[in-house]
Parts: C-alpha cells; sequence; structure tokens
C-alpha cells in the first residue's frame, strides 16, 4: 500500500507574492503541477495534498485531478503540523506515506522509484532524499552516525556555525513507515527559532532512518524566492534547447530564447534571437522563426518564415510569410502559399491559398478564398457594438486600399474593390464596386 503527500499549505513567505508559491509557473507549468507530474506512474492508493494558505487558489489550479484528495491545514504550523493533519484520512492505513514538498520541482519518476524501491529493501522506518552540495545554503544538514544511520536533521537557521559546515542536506522528499511514524507524530514539539513543528524532528524519533543520495543534485532544488525560481527556470530552459539542437533545430542565440516542453520541430528549423514558444507548439521542417516572435499553442507547417509576430492559437500552412509585426489570433487558420505582411492582425478567421494580406490591416470574423489581394489599410467592420459578424470574400478578388468592409457581408469572386470604399452590401461575382464621395477641387483664395 502507498499514500502520496505533496505539502503545499506554506505561505511562502520568501516569494514575496500574492500568488501561492507553489502556482508560480516554470517553464509554463505551475510548481505543483510538475510535483504532481513526477507521482504519476507510481500508483498509489492515496494522493492527499495539504493546502493551507489561499487553499482555494491552490485547489482550483488542480481541479480536473479527479484523483487528489485536499487535506486542509489551518493554521500552517509547520510541515510537521501538516503531516499530523493526515491522520484522519489514512485512519486504518498500512504501508508507506511518500511526502513530497510542492516547491521541490525537478524532481525525476525514476528517481521517486528508487527511493521506494530502497526503502522497501532496507526496511527502514524512513528513507529521505539528501544530496551532497556545494553552497548548501538554505537547506536542513543531515547528521549521520558511523554506520550511515541518520541521527537528526538540523534546519539551517537552528544549527551552530560549526553545523552549517555539513554539506548534505535533505531534500525535502521522504519515505515513512505510516504505522512507525504515527506513533511518534504526537511527539514532535516547536521548540525551534520558527516555533513550528518540523517534520524533519521526527528522523531522531524513528528506529531506523535512511538517506538515499540523489546522482544529480539539481533534481532535488527547492524554490523558496524568486532567485531559486529563475535557477530553475534556466536549468530546464538550457536542458530543452539543448536537446533541441542535438536533433537538429539552430537557436541563434539560445539564451535569449524560451520554450516549452509541449513544443516539437522538425529539422533545419532555425531560431533567431527573442523568439519564444509556450503552450503546445508543432513547428514544422524549416521554419525560420523570429528575431523576435511569440508562438502560443500553434501550428506551423513546413517553411513558415515569421519575423517578430505573435501567433496564437492558429494554424499556419506550408510556405506562409508572416509579419514584420503581423498579430495572428486564436482559431485563425493560414492557407499554404499566402502571405500576412506587416501591422496585419487576423483574428478567427480561415485565410485561403495564396492569398496576401500585406499592409496594415484587420480581418476578423472572415473567410477569405484563394489568390485574393487585400490592399493596405483594409478592414472588416466586424463588431456593431453587441455582436460580431462574418465576412466572406471569394477566390481572386481585390480590395483597394483602405477599404471597409461592414459585415455581415459576401463579397463574390474576381471582385475588385475600389480604394477608399466602405461597402456594406453583398457584392456579386465579377464585379467592380466603388464608394466613394467625389473630390471638390477649386482654386485657393490665399
Ligand atoms: C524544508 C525542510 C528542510 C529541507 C527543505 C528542502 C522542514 C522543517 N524543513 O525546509 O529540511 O532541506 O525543505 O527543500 O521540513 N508547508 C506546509 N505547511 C506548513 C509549512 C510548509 O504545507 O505549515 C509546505 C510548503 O508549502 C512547502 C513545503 O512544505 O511546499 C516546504 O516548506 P518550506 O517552508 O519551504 O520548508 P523549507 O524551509 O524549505
Ligand atoms: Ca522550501
Amino acid at each position: 500500500m502507498l499514500a502520496i503527500a505533496i505539502l503545499a499549505a506554506g505561505k511562502g513567505t520568501r516569494m514575496k507574492s500574492n500568488l501561492p508559491k507553489v502556482l508560480h509557473p516554470l517553464a509554463g507549468k505551475s510548481l505543483i503541477d510538475r510535483v504532481l507530474s513526477c507521482t504519476q506512474g507510481l500508483k498509489p492508493n492515496h494522493k492527499l495534498i495539504v493546502v493551507g494558505h489561499q487553499a482555494n487558489l491552490v485547489e482550483n489550479s488542480l481541479k480536473n485531478h479527479k484523483e487528489l484528495d485536499f487535506v486542509l491545514q489551518q493554521p500552517q504550523n509547520g510541515t510537521g503540523h501538516a503531516i499530523q493533519q493526515l491522520r484522519p484520512r489514512l485512519e486504518g492505513f498500512n504501508g508507506e506515506l511518500l511526502v513530497l514538498n510542492g516547491d521541490v520541482p525537478l524532481l525525476k519518476e525514476k528517481t521517486l522509484s528508487s527511493l521506494l524501491k530502497f526503502h522497501r529493501e532496507s526496511n527502514a522506518s524512513v528513507t529521505f532524499l539528501s544530496a551532497n552540495l556545494d553552497s548548501p545554503r538554505g537547506y536542513g544538514r543531515v547528521f549521520t552516525d558511523e554506520s550511515g544511520l541518520v541521527k537528526r536533521i538540523i534546519e539551517e537557521r537552528d544549527c551552530t556555525n560549526e553545523q552549517r559546515k555539513n554539506k548534505l542536506i535533505n531534500a525535502g522528499i521522504y519515505c515513512f513507515n505510516w504505522r512507525e511514524l504515527l506513533d511518534v507524530l504526537n511527539l514532535l514539539s516547536s521548540k525551534n527559532s520558527q516555533n513550528e513543528i518540523y517534520l524533519t524532528d521526527t528522523i531522531s524519533l524513528l528506529k531506523k532512518a535512511l538517506h538515499f543520495e540523489v546522482d544529480n543534485p539539481f533534481e532535488i532544488k527547492g524554490i523558496n524566492d524568486r532567485i531559486q525560481l529563475s535557477e530553475c527556470e534556466h536549468f530546464i530552459q538550457k536542458k530543452l534547447k539543448s536537446s533541441w539542437m542535438r536533433k537538429g533545430v539552430t537557436f541563434v542565440d539560445p539564451i535569449s530564447c524560451s520554450l516549452s516542453e509541449d513544443t516539437t520541430f522538425g529539422t533545419d528549423v532555425i531560431i533567431e534571437p527573442q523568439t519564444h514558444l509556450r503552450g503546445k507548439c508543432n513547428i514544422g521542417n524549416g521554419c525560420h522563426l523570429g528575431p523576435g516572435s511569440v508562438i502560443t499553442n500553434s501550428t506551423l507547417a513546413e517553411n513558415v518564415l515569421a519575423i517578430h509576430s505573435f501567433i496564437n492559437e492558429a494554424k499556419i500552412g506550408n510556405n506562409t510569410s508572416i509579419g514584420p509585426f503581423a498579430h495572428i489570433r486564436p482559431e485563425s487558420k493560414i492557407s499554404d502559399n499566402s502571405k500576412i505582411g506587416n501591422f496585419v492582425e487576423i483574428k478567427k478567421s480561415f485565410i485561403g491559398e495564396g492569398t496576401k494580406i500585406n499592409h496594415l490591416s484587420y480581418l476578423g470574423d472572415s473567410t477569405l478564398g484563394k489568390n485574393i489581394n487585400i490592399g493596405a489599410g483594409t478592414i472588416t467592420a466586424n463588431f456593431d457594438g453587441k455582436n460580431k459578424h462574418k465576412t466572406i470574400i471569394d477566390d481572386y478578388s481585390k480590395t483597394g486600399a483602405n477599404s471597409v468592409l461592414v459585415a455581415p457581408i459576401k463579397i463574390g469572386s474576381h471582385v475588385t474593390i475600389g480604394a477608399g470604399s466602405t461597402i456594406s452590401k453583398d457584392v456579386p461575382d465579377k464585379s467592380l464596386v466603388v464608394e466613394r464621395s467625389k473630390a471638390i477641387i477649386r482654386t485657393k483664395i490665399n
């Protein structure tokens, strides 16, 4: 039997934030999400999350995880106090309790399985992850006897100067024998510099306490402040970009770019400086992105060029050119061989093959056919103050510069619209339409 408890009730004082610490994002995913995802394959009988400070926000962020059982810790009197709150939920439970700190987000599931295996084989009362750090600042220090049994964990702020030199630290990830832990949970006191009930004090009370050193100390990095948050972000980003560079993606200046883990690339993609990919993006072979583009939850087919542009929840076809300074908004589909040029905004629109929208336009709620030329400054007036309306333009039509298309409207195929026209009724196929007042020219008096 296995139970998992994730501690996520703390105030996160050192973050100096209105957002609960465990909800701060790291490469687009919250800390708590990351901790949770490394327990996925462990198949526990119970999955408990201890919440307290801003409990509603934390619970809400995890509402899609139906398997979770939330335990309220009120007030938050320390990590030992948090575990004391589990007693009613784990009544009669007989097995291991795996405790994870909600602020240790880089942990790997493999490490947890190794910890469990080691713990079970050694028949210990508790086994916890440890690491030998060059700079152990901020962590509890681990003290062992000659036989390797752990005698005590002392929090850094409670250490003497001598004790603080110890570089063996507690990672905050424990596997307890629940029955044995239960026997000592009552004995904890809050006689320490923070007046909190420390889970780490159970170690000296338990019969057989072991530590299990991790291979890569970065994996157990805890996040207490925003400096550590940025160090973890840097770690993830470096790993992601190196892995894609090995698979054939060029980053001209990797340090200035960021990726999400859910982004995939084809081969011979070039990423120029200041380009960011967020959420779930699929980038096809030969795409050239940036400098200065931000692409979110979008699919780009092959050989797409996107310079200084924002593409959000859109699908972009082969051999298209986007930007500079274009904004493609959600639910847009841009078909093959088309061009979206400077200062063009597209919202919830379908753009057919070979269509060109080169300069200064807004197209919203529109369906455009193929090989259309949209003149500079063409605008769809899609909003009447209350509702959005559709614009349809059929194949091979052309709009003149500064055309306004007042939706709902349908422009047929092979239509030409004269420059400066405001069109508010449907235009049949193969027509020329101009709506413009006559210019009045007079001789100036002075
Ligand atoms: C803790 C450990 C320390 C270890 C470090 C590893 C204790 C006393 N110390 O210190 O030995 O080196 O983690 O990162 O456990 N929490 C609650 N309820 C509370 C207090 C905290 O749920 O009342 C949660 C926090 O939300 C956080 C986790 O427990 O996710 C750890 O708390 P934190 O205050 O960050 O502990 P550290 O000082 O880092
Ligand atoms: Ca911490």
